[in-house]
């Protein structure tokens, strides 16, 4: 409940005056902190961020990398975009993908859905594909 509720407060600062498509997405660390994001849009399109991934960033740049749950406000409840399940998976990898809830709220704040990440994003490609040692930080 108070993921979703931070999500939408989040979606208030979105930057969308091109799609007017307004999304906040709250991200629930392991240590319980919760690290928000909005899309934020630009003049040369492409440029454009989600919110997912703006709130996955800040949370790896302010050192945190375990994640367990985010919460998506959008008007319509919508679902995150593939790329952002991508962004996502790089720290939540199998088995853990399981356990990771995705809540999709609506503009109201009412949760519309909640899958896991491993329903969003089946047979994901990963870093382990890449034969890396795996770093913690
Ligand atoms: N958008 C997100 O922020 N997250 C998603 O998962 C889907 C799309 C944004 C990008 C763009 O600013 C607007 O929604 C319309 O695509």
């Amino acid at each position: 409940r108070a993921l979703a509720d931070s999500a939408v407060a989040a979606r208030a600062a979105a930057h969308a005056p091109y799609s007017e498509y307004r999304v906040g997405a709250a991200l629930l660390c392991a240590d319980g902190t919760v690290v928000v994001g909005c899309n934020v849009e630009n003049a040369s399109y492409g440029l454009t961020i989600c919110a997912e991934r703006n709130a996955v960033f800040a949370a790896v740049a302010s050192g945190e990398r375990r994640f367990t749950a985010v919460a998506v406000a959008t008007e319509d409840g919508g679902s995150p975009c593939g790329a952002c399940r991508q962004v996502l998976r790089e720290f939540c990898p199998p088995p853990k993908d399981r356990r990771f809830q995705v809540l999709l709220v609506d503009g109201e704040g009412r949760i519309k859905a909640r899958r896991t990440l491993a329903e969003l994003l089946p047979d994901s490609f990963g870093p382990e594909r890449l034969g890396k040692p795996r770093r913690r930080r």
